[in-house]
């Protein structure tokens, strides 16, 4: 895709395949259609089994029935985050210790770092993915735990060639590990990261991605060579 018909953030988040009614946001805590399926991992064991007051931050959280289902179970000194450009359709008055945020993770940031932060298929429908895993690496406790799905065939250079592979070799490079096999990133422990990548725009006619839904391409520039690269 031309750099020139790329849009931006604003534009992205107002499109229909941001806008998608048939994306699945309804998961819950465990099951069938679940954040523990999906992540390969029980989000309440791992908060359950901390010192002190658990703290989850969930990107893009649609319904929030996973964080709501935490909720109940864990101690009143917990705190649980959802964020979500629409946030739940039907609104129930939230549980004393989960706030529910409605707000775009590409300029929304917390005051706090959290103990596990997820984003359970919502990378797919972000502009900068890459931008936004260097600052969640940034919200995540000393000994905590990052968990997204990422598909590198969504990362395109200026020209739409694919970035995948360099992508993934610098997320490496920065203590990401990343599967395949599931399309899952997970970093271990918060740290600073910066990815040699420039954001340009996002494509919102990639079409549908591993998950079989539309998704979104995200541009980018070698940062390296960004001034050569016009970006
Ligand atoms: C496929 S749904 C997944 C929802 C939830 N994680 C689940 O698994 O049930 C993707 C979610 O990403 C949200 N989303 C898309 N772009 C976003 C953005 N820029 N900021 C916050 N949420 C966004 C959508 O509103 C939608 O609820």
């Amino acid at each position: 895709m031309p750099k020139s018909s790329l849009l931006s953030t604003s534009e992205l988040e107002r499109s229909s395949v941001v806008a998608n009614n048939t994306m699945n946001r309804e998961r819950g805590l465990a099951g069938v259609n679940s954040y523990a399926r999906e992540l390969g991992f029980d989000p309440l064991s791992r908060l359950a089994a901390r010192p002190h007051a658990p703290s989850w931050l969930d990107l893009c959280s649609g319904e929030g029935h996973a964080l709501r289902e935490a909720a109940s179970t864990l101690p009143d000194d917990a705190a649980l985050t959802g964020i979500d450009l629409v946030g739940p359709l039907v609104r129930l008055p939230a549980p004393p210790t989960l706030t529910e945020v409605v707000a775009s993770v590409s300029t929304w940031a917390p005051t706090r770092t959290y103990d596990l932060i997820t984003c359970v298929h919502g990378l797919h429908y972000v502009g900068d993915q890459l931008g936004l895993l260097a600052r969640a690496a940034s919200w995540l406790a000393p000994d905590g735990l990052l968990a997204a799905h990422f598909d590198p065939e969504s990362i395109r250079w200026a020209d739409g060639s694919a970035a995948g592979r360099a992508t993934v070799s610098a997320l490496r490079s920065a203590g990401f590990r990343y599967s395949a096999r599931h399309h899952r990133l997970t970093l271990e422990g918060g740290r600073e990261v910066t990815l040699p990548f420039h954001y340009l725009g996002a494509d919102p006619a990639a079409g549908p991605n591993y998950t079989g839904q539309p998704a979104v391409g995200s541009h980018y520039a070698d940062a390296r060579f960004s001034t050569i690269a016009g970006a």
